[in-house]
């Protein structure tokens, strides 16, 4: 197969062209797009043998349920079984937005969907682009990041057709995607409210909402564990590149001329204060180290880490060695995709 690939004006997409990929949607085909987090991998979520479709293409374990995408809080109340306060407070207060919501599924979602499980997750997401394909299509959306299964999220539409190529219809190119991390996952079918996996709304802004700090499941686990995970995506090996990751509690440069020095092509990741004039002028690095420095506030480093490991692993670099960022509620979405890459 042939994917194609459909520009759009990420602000004002055209009908014309949304019209196009929906077209495909419909028919139970796959097309990524562009969502304000990670590029998603997108089909026809009441459609069984379209969302079978996604597992195919990016390798994924069936074990491992989707997130469904909507546009308007009466599609997402249908397709949920119960609906308690804290999921209007939620919506309310982060949708659309970055953050997807587990809540007991109804009997309307296929259970491909959610894995043969009893919950279903839930986020409308806020990008123009995904918002048209979704209404376009006028179908709930299951959509996965658009990567092969354990590699690293795709910011870009080039990084979507890195992996996936020959194997989905289209990717819509619709820009940068703008947080450059995945939403935050939320389990609200217990007492209390339990964040499945950090994201771009962290665990201060849900406690404002909720009134009490939510639990942060900690679910590093093994690949032999995952059936046995409340939130199978959260495999300690996961949102990784090829080349090994190597966490530094100094600036790295020594680890990272060393590992030049056995003739490794390195990767290099400091914290700097301005990303954009990353030069310096007392800095000679070898061939081999590729510096991309890294900004110091949480959101702005969310934003380029998946940008950089893709371009490292056009490099072909077999290190990657990051000074640790910060620490603090905003950075702890960083954390736990820098020490799952750098899992082993
Ligand atoms: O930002 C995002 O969330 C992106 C965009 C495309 O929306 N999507 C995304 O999907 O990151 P994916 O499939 O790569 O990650 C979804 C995560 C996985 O860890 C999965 O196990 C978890 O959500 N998940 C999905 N359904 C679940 C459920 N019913 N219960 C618990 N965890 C669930
Ligand atoms: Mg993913």
């Amino acid at each position: 197969m042939q994917t194609e690939t459909l520009t759009v004006d990420p602000k004002n997409p055209q009908p014309e062209l949304i019209a196009r990929a929906a077209a495909i949607l419909r028919a139970g085909g796959l097309v990524a797009f562009p969502t304000e987090t990670v590029y998603g991998l997108g089909a026809d979520a009441l459609n069984a043998a379209a969302v079978g479709k996604i597992f195919t293409a990016k390798g994924r374990p069936s074990h491992n349920p989707l997130i469904v995408h909507v546009t308007s809080l009466d599609r997402a109340r249908s397709l949920a079984a119960a609906w308690p306060t804290i999921a209007d407070v939620f919506a309310a207060k982060f949708w659309p937005g970055p953050l997807t919501m587990v809540l007991p599924k109804s009997n309307e979602v296929p259970s491909v969907v959610t894995a043969g499980g009893p919950t279903i997750a839930l986020r409308m997401p806020a990008h123009p682009v995904a918002r048209a394909l979704i209404d376009a299509a006028d179908t709930p959306l299951a959509a996965p990041s658009a990567n092969r299964s354990t590699q690293v999220s795709s910011v870009r539409a080039e990084h979507v057709l890195r992996g996936l190529a020959g194997r989905i219809e289209m990717v819509v190119d619709g820009g940068p995607a703008w947080d450059g991390l995945e939403s935050t996952v939320v389990d609200l079918t217990g007492p209390r409210v339990v964040i499945l996996r950090p994201g771009p709304i962290d665990a201060v802004m849900l406690a404002d909402a909720l009134g009490y700090e939510p639990t942060s499941r900690d679910v590093h686990a093994t690949e032999d564990d995952a059936d046995a995970l409340p939130s199978p995506g959260m495999l300690k090996k996961h949102y990784s590149p090829s080349a090994r990751v190597e966490l530094t509690r100094d600036d790295g440069r020594t680890a990272a001329l060393a590992a030049a020095d056995d003739g490794l092509r390195v990767g290099w990741l400091p914290l700097a204060d301005d990303i954009s004039t990353s030069s310096d002028a007392n800095l000679v690095l070898p061939v081999r180290v590729i510096r991309c420095a890294m900004p110091r506030t949480a959101a702005a480093y969310g934003r380029r880490l998946y940008d950089v490991f893709h371009q490292l692993e056009t490099a072909e670099v077999a290190l990657i060695v990051v000074e640790t960022p910060p620490r603090g509620p905003a950075w702890a979405a960083v954390h736990d995709r820098l020490s799952r890459a750098a899992a082993t």
